[in-house]
């Protein structure tokens, strides 16, 4: 018998993935757009803050080897490359190749040679077991999965004792608008368009079904009144309204009125959003080789 599709956690077996999963078929001025998408998420400070304390939660030092599975456009690579410094290592791997070439030239730009970008499946690594000290996969689970495998992954490639870390997102969002009808809609179209809406929830399970251990996970509420303090809210809540128009996700007339009602609120200063992030950091059980009392084995 068939497992039923309805009222279980999305992808519970299988490997899954929203549209994030297919972007190589997507013509240039899209995987634009998105670059721009994910910038503004990258650089938004709550995002920034929560992914510098999971970066700083790893464990890291300087000389230390570090996986970003999903790495996207290598949003991370500042903030990695603070901590393991010149003579550590940095490894992103992501499927889409204009991701890549973008991580590339930011690594360049940036003067990091030691940052090695690669196309390939976060749930496959091509590397052996416990061949780095940390991994981390931010914004992936809720587009990739199952967890169990990429969180699988992200564990056996890390060395026993060292840590894993998973930064997830809820976009449902807290908004201010005239017509609640439409803040229902603009947030079906997440539960509609997500992989796995409720990652971010889930984390700290997902992370002991994946055998770690010492789970700590941290709870932000990512909050604004101003519709431009940063590029990401105005991108997220009025810019792509057009383009969930264009994938049937919401009706022009619905896109329409929200914008014109966002920006109306903005106008007079009555404009409020938030969504929660979470971070979360466990432990591959084991003792680490370079920690063993010597003559044990
Ligand atoms: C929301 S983006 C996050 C990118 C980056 N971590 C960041 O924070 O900017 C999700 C990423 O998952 C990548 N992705 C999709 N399928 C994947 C897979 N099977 N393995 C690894 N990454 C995948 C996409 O290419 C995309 O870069």
């Amino acid at each position: 018998m068939q497992e039923p599709l309805v009222g279980t956690e999305a992808g519970a077996g299988a490997w899954a993935s929203d549209f994030f999963g297919g972007l190589n078929a997507l013509p240039p001025e899209a995987i634009a757009v998105l670059t721009q998408v994910l910038e503004a998420m990258a650089t938004q400070p709550g995002f920034q803050q929560a992914r510098r304390a999971m970066v700083h939660e790893l464990g890291l030092a300087a000389g230390s080897r570090v996986l970003d599975g999903g790495c996207g456009t290598g949003a991370a690579l500042a903030d990695l490359a603070e901590v393991v410094g010149t003579q550590g290592q940095i490894v992103g791997v992501d499927p889409t190749t204009a991701f890549i070439a973008r991580a590339r030239q930011r690594a360049a730009e940036a003067g990091i040679p030691n940052a090695v970008y690669q196309t390939g499946d976060v749930r496959s690594l091509p590397f052996s077991d416990g061949t780095f000290d940390a991994a981390l996969c931010d914004k992936v689970l809720i587009h990739v999965g199952p967890p169990g495998a990429v969180l699988g992954e992200l564990v056996r490639v890390t060395k026993p004792g060292g840590r894993v870390g998973a930064l997830e997102w809820q976009p449902h969002f807290f908004l201010s608008t005239t017509r609640p009808q439409l803040e229902s809609r603009f947030n079906g179209v997440f539960r509609q368009a997500m992989h796995n809406l409720c990652a971010a929830a889930n984390l700290p399970r997902y992370f002991r079904e994946a055998g770690l251990t010492d789970i700590r996970t941290h709870t932000d509420l990512i909050s604004t009144d101003d519709l431009d303090d940063h590029p990401f809210w105005r991108v997220f809540v009025v810019d792509q309204l057009p383009a969930f128009v264009q994938a049937g996700l919401l009706e022009a007339e619905e896109g329409r009125e929200l914008a014109a009602d966002l920006e109306q609120l903005g106008a007079h200063g009555e404009f409020r959003a938030a969504f929660v992030v979470v971070h979360a950091v466990g432990t591959r059980p084991g003792v680490r080789v370079d920690e063993r009392v010597p003559g044990s084995g």
